[in-house]
């Protein structure tokens, strides 16, 4: 159990999503009002990327279905999306991003 890096905050923007990886398992990362948010990259209603999706209001549009998520707890907020996603924990070390695996 570890913090891993997995991006530098500069590699995102405000209201922008990115993919990417620790442990194995592909997340995807937010930057909200310059905060970082982590959740699980597959949508729970399909197979679909969020880290594809389209992020505003601190939500995030899945691609395939435009079901919708809040990025900051993970919860379902709209159909076809009836399954929370989960979130992981993150910081920031300096220009760095890192992401908690257990
Ligand atoms: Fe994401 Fe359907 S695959 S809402």
């Amino acid at each position: 159990m570890s913090w891993v890096k997995v991006a530098s905050a500069q590699e995102l923007d405000n209201d922008e999503a990115k993919t990417v990886t620790a442990g194995g398992c592909g997340l995807a990362l937010y930057r909200i009002d310059d905060e970082f948010f982590v959740t699980d990259s597959m949508c729970t209603h399909g197979a679909a990327l969020l880290s594809e999706g389209y992020v505003e209001d601190g939500c995030v549009e899945c691609p395939l279905h435009q079901g919708r998520f809040d990025i900051r707890t993970g919860q379902a907020m709209c159909a076809p999306a009836t399954v929370n996603i989960r979130t992981h924990l993150v910081k920031r070390d300096g220009d760095d991003v890192l992401v908690w695996v257990g």
